[in-house]
Parts: structure tokens; sequence; C-alpha cells
């Protein structure tokens, strides 16, 4: 008889066994639901002996990498490192269009900056005598499932990199205490330890987050308009109500000007399109038939707001055959 209760109460006996009474584990946090409840549970279990690593890749939301700092040290109480790499990411991904190259860029940059920091918070164990390392990974039942597919490379739509690609050469055993759960049950875990709504009820966002919502080349000013038109989007679905109901949704920056009018002015500017759908698991997904006051209320405050956006669009494609993310 499952309960979350049990759960926890299992999973944080078994994870301070396993770690010992020496041993110290580090954990990527990438302030959604998986990697936080992840870390609360290890946390519970062997208290700062957890180091959490949370990464700016540059093309996080608008006020992300503060807000999530916030909650993590402050509610959740977890031994943070905040670490603010977007140059570097976004030194990388200039001139890059490809999706999968960008999502490779990421990834690899990702593992670069994770394997940089662990180094260091190893190092000062090791002098401390200690030499026992376990990564924390908040990977899920359907995770391992989608990995362990039978289907070969060529079948890969999309290089996800939330399951395996760990530095090679850092032997660091795993613990993933969410493996056999599935999106449901990971929030009434959390639920269960206090965790705040907040986080639980976060819409899914990519690993490679804003650079496969901005089609085309991704530059730091991309990214300031994207973030701009992604909060206008979020904060009107809340207020409508519509947030938790909706599996994601989320703004797109098109590489496309077309020409406006604004005031008695000529306006040549981006196109920005809204994505909103329902899903279950996010292997299917329906376009969802948002109320035309509310399509109205965020095209409206994008125009008039964000500089450098000038036209809305809705996209009505479902999964399949359309994916959720455009890229
Ligand atoms: P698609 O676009 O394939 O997305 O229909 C399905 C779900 O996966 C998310 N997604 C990603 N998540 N790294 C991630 O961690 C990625 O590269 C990636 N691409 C898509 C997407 O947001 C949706 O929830």
């Amino acid at each position: 008889n499952w309960t979350p209760a049990h759960f926890i109460e299992t999973t944080v006996a078994r994870i301070r066994e396993q770690v010992g009474p020496a041993g110290h584990a580090i954990c990527a946090l990438s302030g959604g639901v998986d990697s936080s409840v992840a870390a609360v549970l290890v946390s519970k279990a062997i208290g700062d002996r957890l180091t959490c690593v949370f990464v700016n890749n540059g093309v996080l939301r608008k006020d992300e990498f503060e807000k999530v700092q916030r909650t993590m040290r402050e509610d959740l109480h977890l031994n943070l490192i905040a670490v603010d790499s977007s140059e570097r990411f976004l030194s990388k991904l200039a001139g890059v269009t490809d999706p999968e190259k960008k999502r490779k860029i990421i990834g690899n940059e990702f593992i670069a900056v994770f394997d940089d920091e662990s180094k260091k918070i190893f190092e000062a164990e090791k002098s401390a005598g200690e030499e026992i390392a376990w990564l924390v990974q908040g990977t899920l039942y359907p995770d391992v499932i989608e990995s362990a597919s039978v289907h070969g490379p060529s079948h890969v739509i999309k290089s996800h990199h939330n399951v395996g690609g760990l530095p090679e050469d850092m032997k660091l055993k795993l613990i993933e205490p969410l493996r056999d759960l599935f999106k449901d049950e990971v929030r009434r875990i959390g639920r269960d330890l206090d965790m705040p709504a907040e986080i639980l009820e976060r819409q899914p966002f990519p690993g490679p987050g804003l650079a496969v919502r901005i089609l085309g080349e991704v530059s730091s000013d991309r990214v300031a308009i994207l973030q701009e038109a992604d909060a206008i989007c979020t904060e009107e679905i809340k207020k409508a109500g519509l947030y938790r109901q909706l599996w994601q949704s989320f703004a797109v920056l098109l590489p496309v000007k077309t020409v406006g009018v604004m005031g008695d002015q000529r306006t040549y500017a981006y196109t920005c399109a809204i994505r909103a759908v329902e899903s279950e698991d996010g292997m299917t997904a329906d376009w969802a038939p948002l109320p035309y006051e509310v399509l109205r209320s965020i095209s409206s405050r994008i125009v008039s707001e964000v500089h450098g956006i000038n036209r809305v669009v809705y996209d009505i494609t479902s999964k399949p055959p359309g994916t959720i993310e455009w890229e």
C-alpha cells in the first residue's frame, strides 16, 4: 500500500545507509519538481553533506536564476552553490541555428561547468579524508523507459539530456530516489515534504531552456526579448487560473520580422508565437482552447510592453504531428 509518508521514510533511511556516515553527494538542480524533490529527500538523509549546484546557462526565464536560489536556500534549506555561466553558454551558442547542435552545446557546457564545480567540492572533501562520492539525479520512471527504448538513434526525435551524459572521468555513484515513480507521485511526495506549490506545480521546462524557443540564432538580445514575452504569457495564464491545468504554456520567438504600425510609426519587428498544450505525459498533446480574452490580453500586453515584438500568433497544432517545443 503506497503512501508518500512511507516512501519518504524508507527512501531516506535507505539513502542514509547507502551514503554512510561520511559520504558526500552532489546534485544538479534545475529548479523543477524532480531534481528539487530528489535533493530534499537526500538532504533529509545526509543534511549538508549534500551540495546542490544550480547553473545559469543564460537561457533561463526572467529572474529565474535569482528566484530559484531564493527558494532553494530559504524554503528548502539546501546547501546550494549557484554558478552564473551565462556568458560562457551564450558565446558557445553564437551563430548556431541547428536545434540539435544547440542542445549538444548546452548539454556539453553544462557537464563541463558541473564537472568543474564537483571537482572543487570533492577536492575539499578529500582533504578531509573523504572519498566516497555520490551523484543525485531526479530521474523518473518514464525517463528510464524512454532512454531504454528499443528504438535506435535514428528514431530519436529530440536528444533530451535528462538521463545519462554524466562526466566520464568522474567516478560517481548514482542515487536516483525517484526512478520508480511517475510525476504525480513525485508531486505528492513533495507536498508531504511541505515543499512550496511554486515548485511542485511548475510546468515542465526543457534543459536547453529558451535556446530551443528562440528559432534561429540565440543572442543575449533575443533572450531578453523572449524573457519579457514569456513572463507576460505566464502571468496572464496564471491570472486566468489556467496555469495548473495546462501541461505547458509559453512564448516562442520567431526570427521573422513583419511590418506593423504603432501610433503613426511604421514598425518592423519580430513575431512571437504562443504555445499552450494539454497533456498527460508530454508524449502526446492537444493545443489548448485558451479563452479569447486570455489570448487578447497576452497579445496586447506583449506588443505594447515588449520592445522588439510587433506581432503575436497562436499555435494550433497538436502533438503529433507537431512537437510541444518548436525545436
Ligand atoms: P517535445 O517538444 O519533444 O517535448 O514534444 C516533450 C516534452 O519534453 C520537453 N523537452 C525537453 N526537455 N531537454 C529537456 O529536458 C530537451 O532537450 C527537451 N526538448 C523537449 C518539452 O518541454 C516537453 O515537456
